[in-house]
This record gives structure tokens, C-alpha cells and sequence, in this order.
């Protein structure tokens, strides 16, 4: 009997498995105000997470901030549980690394979240790059505030497994996640955005990305 069943379990979990990918490892590149905070979020959620910003002094500022987050998040959550608060810290920092070089990390992520600076050149360049180099599976989001998602997705060829993930200041308190789905993007990777911030924690609400026009001449999401 017991033959008879296992293969139909195997199978079904596979069919499972092919419509939704499960977000582990994560890449986040930015490691300022907004991309220090999502790896914090990221690690202390259970994920493997690799922050990378320009130089290791960027990034050792990075960790310190964090460090410090966590010390002051924990210090509330688990007041009456020092040493539950001080193994929490331990365990979130070990799912933390932090690199300089986005190509030689982007091969073992799930996820890239984006969040460097504000422009709309230097985010193609960075994505288009990395889309050489990221496996198949990977799905791409940036943090953008104000530039079009469908745009920087055009950089890449993978405009299928792009979006938005929008998160608030300060990031390891703000609930509300928007995930902001271009007409390219994938009702698969819409969904594991979604399931994402919903992992860590997060309120995330769907936004469909539109490009409309400023009187003035600027121009948004
Ligand atoms: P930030 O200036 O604090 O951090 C940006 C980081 O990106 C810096 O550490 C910089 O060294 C790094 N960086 C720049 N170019 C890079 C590259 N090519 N490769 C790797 N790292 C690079 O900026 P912040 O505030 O964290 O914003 C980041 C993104 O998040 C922006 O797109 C912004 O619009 C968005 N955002 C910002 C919010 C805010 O309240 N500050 C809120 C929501 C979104």
C-alpha cells in the first residue's frame, strides 16, 4: 500500500512546488535606511540573507545599525526573556552575511530586493547585470518610492519575475508592504511577492504599476 501511495504524494508536492516559489535566500542590494532594514526583517524571519552595498564600511555601518535595531526591538519583545532576546539576536545575525560584489551572490538567491539609490540609469545598469548572472528561478523587486517598475523591469529579460515591493520607514516596524505588479509580471511571482511579506510579517496590499504624467512634466509610478 504504502508503494502505491508515495509516488502520487512526491508528484503532488512537485505540481505544488512548480506553481509558487518559496522565498529562503535572499540578496538585498542597498545596505542604507530602507535595505538595512529589510535585511534585518528578512534574517530575523528565518531567511538566508546577503546584504550588499559599494564598500565594507558601508556595510560594517550597516550591520551596527542592525545590531543595534535588534537590541532595541528585543529589548521590548522579550523583556521578562533576556536570554530568549540575546538567542534571537545570535540566530538572525547568523542568517545575515554581507558582500560587495552582487554578481558573485546573486547565483544562490530566490529573491534580489533592490534598494540603492534613486535612479532610474543606475538601477537599469545594476539589474540588467544582474540578470546575466541569476539563475532562472530568481524573481527581481525594487524598493523604488517614485520610478516606474515596468521601466527598470525592461532592463532585464526576465520581465515575468519583476516587481515592486514597497516597504515604509522605519522598516522593522512599518507593517504595510506594497506589491506592485507590472502587466508583464507573473500571477506566479505576484503571489510569492505576496507570500514574501506576508512571511515577514508584513501587511502587504497590491498595487498594479501604472505610469501616469505630473503636470509639470514629472513623472511616477
Ligand atoms: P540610502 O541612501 O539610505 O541607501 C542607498 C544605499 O545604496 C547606499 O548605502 C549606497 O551606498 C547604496 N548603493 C548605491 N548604488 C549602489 C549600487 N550600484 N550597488 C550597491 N549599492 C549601491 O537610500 P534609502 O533611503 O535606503 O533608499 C533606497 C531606495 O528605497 C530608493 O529607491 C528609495 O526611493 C526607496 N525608498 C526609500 C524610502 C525612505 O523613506 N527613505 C521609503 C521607501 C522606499
Amino acid at each position: 500500500m504504502a508503494f502505491a501511495t508515495r509516488p502520487f504524494v512526491r508528484f503532488s508536492s512537485a505540481t505544488a512546488a512548480a506553481k509558487k516559489l518559496v522565498v529562503k535566500h535572499v540578496a538585498v542590494i542597498g545596505g542604507g535606511l530602507m535595505g538595512a532594514g529589510i535585511a534585518q526583517i528578512a534574517a530575523a524571519t528565518g531567511h538566508t540573507v546577503i546584504l550588499v552595498d559599494q564598500s565594507d564600511e558601508i556595510l560594517n555601518k550597516s550591520k551596527k545599525g542592525i545590531e543595534d535595531s535588534l537590541k532595541k526591538l528585543t529589548k521590548k519583545k522579550f523583556a521578562d526573556k533576556p536570554e530568549a532576546g540575546a538567542e534571537f539576536i545570535e540566530k538572525t545575525l547568523k542568517n545575515l552575511t554581507t558582500s560587495t560584489d552582487p554578481v558573485s551572490v546573486v547565483h544562490s538567491t530566490d529573491l534580489v530586493v533592490e534598494a540603492i539609490v534613486e535612479n532610474l540609469a543606475v538601477k537599469n545598469e545594476l539589474f540588467k547585470t544582474l540578470d546575466k548572472f541569476a539563475p532562472e528561478h530568481t524573481i527581481f523587486a525594487s524598493n523604488t518610492s517614485s520610478l516606474p517598475i515596468t521601466e527598470i523591469a525592461n532592463a532585464t529579460t526576465r520581465q515575468d519575475r519583476f516587481g515592486g515591493l514597497h516597504f515604509f520607514n522605519p522598516v522593522p516596524l512599518m507593517k504595510l508592504v506594497e506589491v506592485i505588479k507590472t502587466p508583464m509580471t507573473s500571477q506566479k511571482t505576484f503571489e510569492s511577492l505576496m507570500d514574501f511579506s506576508k512571511a515577514l510579517g508584513k501587511n502587504p496590499v497590491s498595487c498594479k504599476a501604472s505610469i501616469f504624467y505630473i503636470v509639470g512634466g514629472g513623472r511616477s509610478r
